[in-house]
């Protein structure tokens, strides 16, 4: 049998390698079927860079904004597999999508992202409670299934259309406003994390925050501002050791500050919605909300809970929407006959009509392609983590033990060679063409399985309704005078420069 599977191997290496993605995948199989039946390696035979040349990388090197190009120089020097310690943590990276797999299938009932994460110990200092991106077992099932009747069926999420085309009305005047010479909006980013928090904030309170006004409300600034400022601080404040908080104890004052104003900022909105309902209820009127923060407060759930579990949709929804937005956009404007195609085909489906709806969306194949492409490109989380706390694994014939951090390299994996022909180039009709076919887990921008997010509906709602909208209205051109922009690492990933793009009027 071995003897049969290193033919195979030998078969496949020597064949036309790289321009097959299947085979690769099956050269992988093969090693991994032939790994079985060797002993299992263990932490120690792992190949990575000693502590201190990986300290050196992401502090000297500016390696922090950079984590998503270690990934791909992580494969380039050590394979799909390696450990590397990030601050105190031990971590093992993975960064193919059939190990991916492995790790995803093994995950267990309740799956972890991270234990140590510096989120979860401000949520114990200041005593809140967590949220669904930090609760873990019991208690993430439970406001796991209550939130997920309200955001995964394909039917509840339609419901939002009519209030977040509102949200989208509101962008396009907004975009209006903003123009400038030559139809130039500088810093689109800006407007679309507005975009994002009020489209958020209309599906959880069913009401309006202005961020889209002409003169947006100081606080919503500041929450926004918070939110960035959180990200910067998280990657610095886990990897710096405990001990270095109380040398160094900037970054996690500011961390902590900023979690603060967001908490504060999600609660007012809470208390404000929910007096204005039991007022109503006082008066003897008829109560029914559709939105989700009345859902959660109708659960029984203890008021902490509530308040934390908004506070982190709030926040899951800004970034997640403008990075994408930002680099749909920005590349589709680098391909303007993909943007013809594109617009071609929707209004093909609106049939005169200018707004289009979520129903129509289904007949909008290459809107669902490009947005797939753009996360192929730019993951918004360009790594994600498990922690497997119940028992040892097998990964790529090692043997992980339980409680290890393992950094799914998404990133990677999404610009492998080996899965996606010309990974560096936009092309939205991968997605579409029958003959080419890639591993279901090289590009997971939602993640995948039980811990997946749960506002991947939502979101593609809202994205699809925003720039097929927009493309309804605009040419979307280059900044005549504007460079090549790079993604950067900041927790998420996000524009490193700010993009500036022409909406000129059709
Ligand atoms: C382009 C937009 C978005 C992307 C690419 C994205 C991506 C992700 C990813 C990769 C995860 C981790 C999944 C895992 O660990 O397997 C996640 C979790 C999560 N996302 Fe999103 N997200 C987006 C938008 C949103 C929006 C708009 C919301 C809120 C409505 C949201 C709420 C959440 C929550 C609450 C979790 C934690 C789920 C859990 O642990 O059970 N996301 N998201």
């Amino acid at each position: 049998m071995i003897t049969v599977r290193r033919m195979l191997q030998q078969a496949l290496r020597v064949s036309v390698r790289n321009a097959f993605p299947l085979v690769k995948w099956m050269e992988r199989w093969a090693e991994g079927a032939s790994a079985k039946q060797q002993a299992l390696k263990t932490l120690g035979d792992m190949p990575g860079p000693s502590v201190a040349s990986f300290a050196w990388d992401l502090f000297a090197k500016r390696g922090l904004s950079r984590l998503h190009e270690l990934q791909l120089e992580g494969v380039q020097r050590y394979g799909p597999m390696w450990k590397a310690s990030f601050g105190p943590i031990l971590t093992v990276h993975v960064a193919d999508p059939v190990l991916i797999e492995q790790v995803l299938r093994q995950e267990g009932q309740h799956p972890m992202r991270s234990d140590l994460s510096s989120w979860k110990d401000y949520r114990k200092l200041r005593g809140h409670h967590y949220g669904l991106l930090t609760s873990e077992g019991e208690e993430w099932q439970s406001v796991r299934s209550l939130l997920g009747k309200h955001m995964l069926r394909p039917k509840a999420v339609e419901a939002y259309d009519k209030t977040l085309n509102g949200v989208v009305g509101d962008l396009v005047s907004k975009l209006r406003l903003r123009r400038r010479s030559q139809g130039l909006v500088n810093d689109i980013a800006s407007e679309f994390y507005r975009f994002g928090l009020e489209g958020i904030s209309s599906v959880l309170f069913e009401s309006r925050i202005g961020c889209l006004d002409e003169v947006v409300p100081e606080e919503t600034e500041r929450f926004i501002q918070s939110i960035n400022t959180m990200f910067v601080m998280t990657l610095l404040t886990m990897a710096m050791p405990k001990w270095l908080h109380q040398l160094f104890p900037k970054p996690w004052n500011i961390f902590c500050q900023c979690w603060d104003y967001m908490f504060d900022f999600a609660k007012g909105h809470i208390d404000q919605r929910l007096t204005a309902e039991a007022e109503k209820v006082a008066r003897g009127e008829k109560v029914e909300g559709r939105y989700l923060t009345y859902f959660l407060s109708r659960t029984g759930l203890p008021m902490k809970t509530v308040y934390s579990n908004v506070t982190e949709l709030l926040l899951a929804g800004v970034d997640t929407i403008s990075s994408t937005m930002s680099w749909s956009l920005y590349e589709l404007s680098r391909h303007p006959k993909v943007q013809a195609l594109l617009r071609d085909e929707v209004l093909r489906v609106l049939e005169g009509r200018s707004v289009p709806e979520a129903a129509d969306v289904a007949r909008m194949p290459l809107l669902k392609a490009t947005v797939k492409e753009v996360l192929r490109l730019y993951p918004v989380i360009p790594a994600n983590a498990r922690v497997i706390t119940e028992r040892d694994i097998q990964v790529g014939g090692y043997l992980i033990p339980k409680n290890t951090l393992i950094t799914l390299c998404h990133f990677a994996t999404s610009r492998d060679p080996a899965v996606f022909v010309n990974p560096d180039e936009f092309q939205p009709h991968r997605w579409l063409n029958k003959d080419q076919t890639h591993h279901p887990y090289a590009s997971v921008p939602f993640g995948v399985g039980k811990r997946s997010c749960i506002g991947r509906r939502i979101a593609e709602l809202e994205l699809y309704l925003a720039l097929s909208r927009i493309l309804v209205e605009f040419d979307v051109k280059p900044d005549p005078g504007g460079i090549s922009v790079k993604p950067m690492t900041r927790t998420l990933l996000v524009p490193e420069n700010v993009i500036s793009l022409q909406f000129i009027e059709r």
